[in-house]
């Protein structure tokens, strides 16, 4: 059998509590100005006075951009993106969420007469301009490893990736004390993602030997840790191990590929701003109930290696996964109706026709997704 990937992830991992510190080791010697990014729920929570100490320490000087909006658009993400070019910093060290790291990478290849909407046009057309560093302060979209940014394009109501390994991070560092006060509600979507991350590349077309290892260390690390690191505070070495799950989700991405879940999310997002979290996780049990007959083996995989029960058929443990992925939904109380987000039978046409569009990802999804199996899809949330 031949088996061809290709992967690049971020060189330098510094991982654990206390891992900020290596923030004064990275830049020594070799910055004299630095931007950090960040919104205003990070910088309020407190999370950037300790990076900005680190930095400073290793000589540099700083300007902290920390109005990154959530979920940015393409033109928000530009009007920052120019702020970063005027500011004449030479490294950009993103603190924040998924919607923070990935307007930081767009500013890494950003360059005067290239603008963010060309990249969505042409998504190989940026260079790396100045290195960058990720601090993840959600332990979610696993962007601190995959060569994505996400832009929301309001005029079309939709959400788009731009996928380029020139925005690769260099440097990645997980530090558990950066999620201790993260809000349990933010905690459990954005575990949620990562999750789904880890499920959807392991039963993606695209998945193989390389992205199987990252999306099985990732589940088991989920599966013994989410609802621990959601709940108590105290537990940092959970927090941790939720860190590094979604980093290793988003290395399965970067070698392999979301499916369904993550396709029929983006209308959710870009044209009713349901927190991408929130969308994937309410997809999740639905989509693998649909996808169980064609992911039977790699259900019972997953099973064999978090669960290390009695079952001995596929289906059994096929059913096991999918029942402990509802048990997880309820317990961390993700919504299950999309009216709670003001979505009724009277938008289903039009998020049939938008979730259809996300080729990208459905021609990952093992089982082939129809417009009608779409729309039941859809239906099951209403
Ligand atoms: N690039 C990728 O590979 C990739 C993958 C998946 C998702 N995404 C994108 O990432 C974005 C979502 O990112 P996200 O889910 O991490 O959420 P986010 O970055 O939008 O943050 C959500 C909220 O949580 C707050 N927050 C974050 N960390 C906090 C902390 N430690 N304490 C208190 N408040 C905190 C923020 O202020 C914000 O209000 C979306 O735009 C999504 O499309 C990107
Ligand atoms: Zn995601």
């Amino acid at each position: 059998m031949n088996i061809s990937f290709s992967v690049k992830i971020p060189q330098n991992i510094r991982y654990g509590t206390g891992s900020l510190r290596f923030l004064e080791e990275e830049v020594k010697g070799r910055y004299k100005k630095v931007a950090v990014f960040t919104d205003s729920g990070v910088h309020k929570a407190g999370l950037t006075e300790e990076p900005v100490r680190w930095l400073k320490e290793g000589g540099c000087s700083v300007e902290v951009i920390k109005d990154i909006p959530a979920e940015p658009t393409c033109r928000q993400a530009q009007d920052v993106v120019e702020r970063f070019l005027e500011s004449g910093a030479e490294l950009v060290v993103a603190v924040g969420g998924g919607s923070v790291m990935d307007v930081a990478k767009l500013a890494s290849i950003a360059v005067q007469g290239e603008k963010v909407s060309d990249y969505v046009e042409q998504p190989l057309l940026g260079r790396k301009r100045v290195k960058s560093i990720m601090i993840p302060t959600t332990a979610g979209t696993g962007s601190e490893a995959t060569p994505n940014s996400i832009v929301a394009l309001p005029e079309q109501e939709l959400k788009v990736g731009i996928v380029n390994s020139e925005l690769v991070a260099d440097t990645v560092i997980l530090d558990g004390n950066m999620i201790r006060e993260l809000p349990e509600g933010i905690a459990a979507a954005t575990g949620m993602d990562a999750l789904s991350h880890a499920l959807e590349c392991y039963t993606s077309n695209k998945a193989n030997t390389f992205s199987n290892l990252f999306a099985l260390e990732a589940l088991k690390l989920i599966f013994g840790n989410i609802i621990e690191a959601c709940r108590n505070r105290e537990n940092i070495e959970s927090k941790n191990k939720m860190l590094l799950a979604a980093f290793y989700g988003g290395v399965a991405i970067a070698a392999s590929g979301t499916t369904a879940v993550h396709a029929l999310s983006y209308p959710l997002g870009g044209k009713y701003h349901i927190a991408h979290g929130i969308s994937n996780a309410m997809l999740l049990v639905p989509v693998m109930r649909f996808n169980r007959a064609a992911c039977h083996k790699e259900f019972a995989e997953i099973y064999d290696a978090v669960c290390h029960g009695n079952a001995r058929k596929e289906e059994e443990k096929s059913e096991w996964l999918i029942s402990e992925l509802s048990g997880i939904v309820k317990t961390l109380k993700i919504p299950d109706k999309l009216e709670v987000f003001g979505v009724g039978k009277e938008d289903l046409d039009q998020l049939v026709e938008a979730g259809m569009k996300v080729t990208r990802l459905l021609q990952n999804n093992k089982k082939a997704v129809t417009a009608e199996d779409t729309r039941r899809l859809y239906l099951e949330l209403m």
